[in-house]
């Protein structure tokens, strides 16, 4: 009986797709490679162009990540082949779906895997992708809440998982959060301060002070004093755990100033690709140094964080400090997020 029902199911949606018409248009923004240059400009595509999966889902909101910048401007080792739609954050609505777990009508989050990468992503009115890759809104959640936090909340959530899991608790002494006027940055230092950890924000905008303390900072330091050729490789000892989201000479310097049984987790590259370590912080100290990839996570990992979002872990300033813009206005937020310049989320908004 549930089999019939299913193939019903199955024959009403392809029905469904039938009646979309072939040649719908939608808008995207769309990246194009000309003599080694990148320019991105919003054109009309056909839903017919998107990529043969078995999930179309009409996107409400995305939002904008260092990544997405990447893509737009000609990173092959995020985006091998152009034209292409970048964009790793999309919710919005499932329109049609021959897949097993979903219906049509269903409010939907898609984080990661290939989408924005070499699948067209979430810069586009539309996306068509694998329902693997596709996570069911929480009960306590917008879906314009959801991309407030978008890959960047996901990850800092993820790297908080990893310090949580290891045993880090606020009593055991300061945490820090580099990068922390970015995304990743600004949900990290939210959610420390919703656990009730004691922060220190590592920045390089020291006119953002009064911003990270109303957000929950105890302390705000430069991250020019870090940004040196390491030290020593045992340095005083200050934190116990950290999210850092720069790398580089800044995360070489913090490894050496943890304290006993410290555990950071390592997301980001803005600072650098290389880390110059020694194996003291590990062996003397018992340091724990994860390493976090959020596109890859298993779906059930990504869906315990979405949970926790909706609820314990629930940031009701969320939407206080997002940049809301039309799919236009995203050319000129990607050259800012290139500049590091951006201060906290940028989420795009469709009609
Ligand atoms: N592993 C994963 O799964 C994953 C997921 C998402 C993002 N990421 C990575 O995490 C990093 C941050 O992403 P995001 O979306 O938060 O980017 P973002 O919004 O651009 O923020 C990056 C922040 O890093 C700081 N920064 C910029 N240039 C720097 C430099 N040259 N040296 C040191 N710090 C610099 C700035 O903050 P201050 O001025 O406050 O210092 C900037 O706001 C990126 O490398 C991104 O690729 C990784």
């Amino acid at each position: 009986m549930r089999s019939e029902t299913k193939l019903f199911e199955v024959f009403l949606c392809k029905s469904l797709y039938a009646l979309i018409p072939f040649d719908m248009k939608y808008k995207a923004l769309i990246t194009t490679e000309e003599d080694k240059s990148y320019l991105n400009a919003i054109e009309e595509r056909d839903v017919s162009d998107l990529p043969n999966h078995d999930t179309l889902i009409k996107v409400k909101f995305s939002s904008l990540n260092y990544k997405d910048a990447l893509s737009a401007s000609g990173n092959k080792g995020v985006t091998r082949n152009y034209p292409h739609t970048p964009g790793i954050d999309a919710a919005g609505i499932i329109e049609e779906t021959t897949g097993e777990k979903y219906k049509s009508g269903d409010e939907v989050i898609v984080t990661g895997y290939d989408m924005g990468m070499n699948t067209f992503g979430g810069f586009g009115e539309y996306i068509r992708v694998p329902e693997d890759w596709v996570i069911k809104k929480p009960d306590n959640l917008t879906l314009s809440e959801s991309m407030a936090f978008g890959t960047a909340g996901l990850t800092a959530g993820l790297c908080m998982r990893k310090l949580l899991l290891n045993g880090l608790k606020p009593e055991d002494g300061d945490v820090f959060v580099s990068g922390v006027t970015g995304g990743v940055g600004i949900i990290s230092l939210m959610l420390f301060k919703k656990l009730g950890f004691n922060v220190t924000a590592i920045t390089g905008k020291l006119d953002q002070e009064e911003f990270l303390k109303n957000l929950g900072a105890t302390n705000v330091i430069d991250r020019n004093t870090l940004d040196l050729d390491l030290i020593s490789p045992l340095q005083k000892p200050i934190y116990a755990g950290g999210i850092d989201a720069v790398g580089g000479k800044i995360l070489s310097n913090l490894i050496c100033s943890t304290s006993q049984r410290a555990a950071i987790a390592c997301c980001g590259m803005v600072g650098g690709l290389s880390l110059d370590t020694s194996i003291f912080p590990f062996i003397l100290r018992g340091l724990s140094l994860f390493g976090i990839d959020s596109a890859e996570s298993l779906i059930e990992v990504k869906e315990e964080i979405w949970n926790n979002f909706s609820s314990s872990w629930k940031l009701e300033n969320i939407d206080e400090n997002i940049k809301d813009i039309s799919l236009n206005e995203l050319p000129n937020e990607i050259d800012k997020i290139l500049k590091g310049n951006q201060i906290g989320r940028v989420r795009v908004v469709y009609d």
